[in-house]
């Protein structure tokens, strides 16, 4: 197969693309990423001598980009997108230009080319919070940021175009990712990399959200699975399967990464919540599981694996950490939350 993996140098379309070339002798890998502030190319550096692998460096909201990209590809598996929720409350124009229209430009171009198969990558945070149970595919969707709102979006276009024009499309929608390589703005490598530091943890609000932490290795067999067993026009949602518990909640989840790396829980922080803040994502991913797909990790050793990672690779996430444009957004999401929230 040959594969056009938009935002491939990102966290979890990079270890997509690795497995991929690693699992799959007979494979070619295109990558089309527009090396935002959480693309890397150091991401991709284990495969970037590999013959079977090319980069492109361009925009999927750009039509004349993606119709270079796609010529000769079987199969796009679309990772491309803004993901972080606090960065999507302070400027959710990205969100939209990227997840939504530019979702859409490849999926007209994708149609163009005759691609066999094209995965959208969506979220479970497209049902909105979910108190209690899990969330299945029939459910119906209630976005509460603009970034879950603009993968709603992405996604409902790529299905329109499936009834409508007969795209053969697929849709995945993941819980949280955790793992290497992931962009030290999100839970756990921020909290990691705080730690490794001695600086605060925030934490928002009473800190007793939930997430379905899922590792990154497993979210990419995931989409494996639905990239090459999957039906055409269905919606398949990929999630650890532990009990609840096993996850923790996020406070938990933190003084786990402090016990880890040795250090005391004064790090903790309650600051302000983040406005919106879904309390809880749970998905059924049964139908995944039908699929063939067998989850391997579970929390507690993915936990420790990642800690492990981090504390080992500091020079990827230094070089990040000291830049100008991860330290703007720091300022600018956090500076007013200091304040103690409880
Ligand atoms: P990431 O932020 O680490 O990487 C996103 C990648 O997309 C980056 O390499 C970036 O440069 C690229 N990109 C952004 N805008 C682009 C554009 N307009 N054109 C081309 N490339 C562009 O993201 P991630 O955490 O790896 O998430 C990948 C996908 O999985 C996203 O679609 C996200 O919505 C979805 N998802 C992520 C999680 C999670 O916990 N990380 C959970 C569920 C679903
Ligand atoms: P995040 O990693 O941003 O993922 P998402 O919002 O997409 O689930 O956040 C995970 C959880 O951690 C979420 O409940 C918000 C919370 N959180 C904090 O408490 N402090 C932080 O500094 C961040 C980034 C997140």
């Amino acid at each position: 197969m040959r594969l056009l993996v938009t935002g491939g140098a990102g966290f979890i379309g990079s270890e997509f693309v690795r497995s991929t070339l690693s699992e799959h002798a007979a494979d070619q890998v295109t990558v089309l990423d527009k090396l935002t502030y959480a693309g890397n190319l150091a991401n991709l550096e284990s495969v970037a001598g590999d013959t079977r692998f090319q980069f492109i460096q361009g925009d999927i909201a750009d039509p004349a980009v993606v119709e270079r990209a796609l010529r000769g590809c079987d199969a796009v598996v679309n990772f491309a997108a803004e993901t972080h929720v606090d960065r999507s409350i302070l400027e959710p124009d990205a969100f939209v230009k990227t997840d939504v229209v530019g979702t859409w430009t490849l999926a007209e171009a994708a149609r163009a080319a005759r691609v066999q198969r094209f995965v959208q990558v969506s979220t479970d945070e497209v049902y909105g919070a979910v108190l209690s149970g899990a969330s299945v595919e029939t459910d119906r969707l209630d976005p509460t940021s603009p970034y879950s709102a603009s993968k709603a979006g992405g996604e409902l276009l790529v299905m329109a175009a499936v009834k409508t024009y007969g795209l053969p499309a697929l849709v995945v929608r993941g819980a949280n990712a955790y793992g290497p390589y992931q962009y030290p703005e999100k839970l756990i490598p921020l909290h990691i990399t705080n730690a490794i530091d001695d600086q605060p943890l925030p934490v928002y609000g009473d800190g007793q959200q939930r997430r379905q932490w899922t590792h990154v290795a497993d979210f990419a067999t995931g989409i494996d699975a639905v990239l090459r067993n999957g039906v055409i026009g269905e919606i398949y949602n990929v999630g650890n399967p532990e009990p609840e518990d096993s996850l923790l909640v996020n406070l938990d989840v933190s003084r786990r990464i402090l016990s880890l790396l040795g250090k005391s829980e004064t790090l903790l922080q309650h600051v302000v919540d983040r406005p919106a803040h879904d309390r809880r994502y749970r998905v059924d991913a049964s139908k995944l599981v039908a699929l063939g797909w067998k989850p391997r990790w579970t929390f507690a050793d993915g936990l420790e694996q990642t800690v492990r990672w981090y504390a080992e690779h500091q020079e990827w996430w230094r070089s990040i950490k000291s830049g100008e444009t991860h330290q703007t957004y720091y300022a600018r999401n956090y500076a007013d939350r200091s304040a103690f929230a409880r």
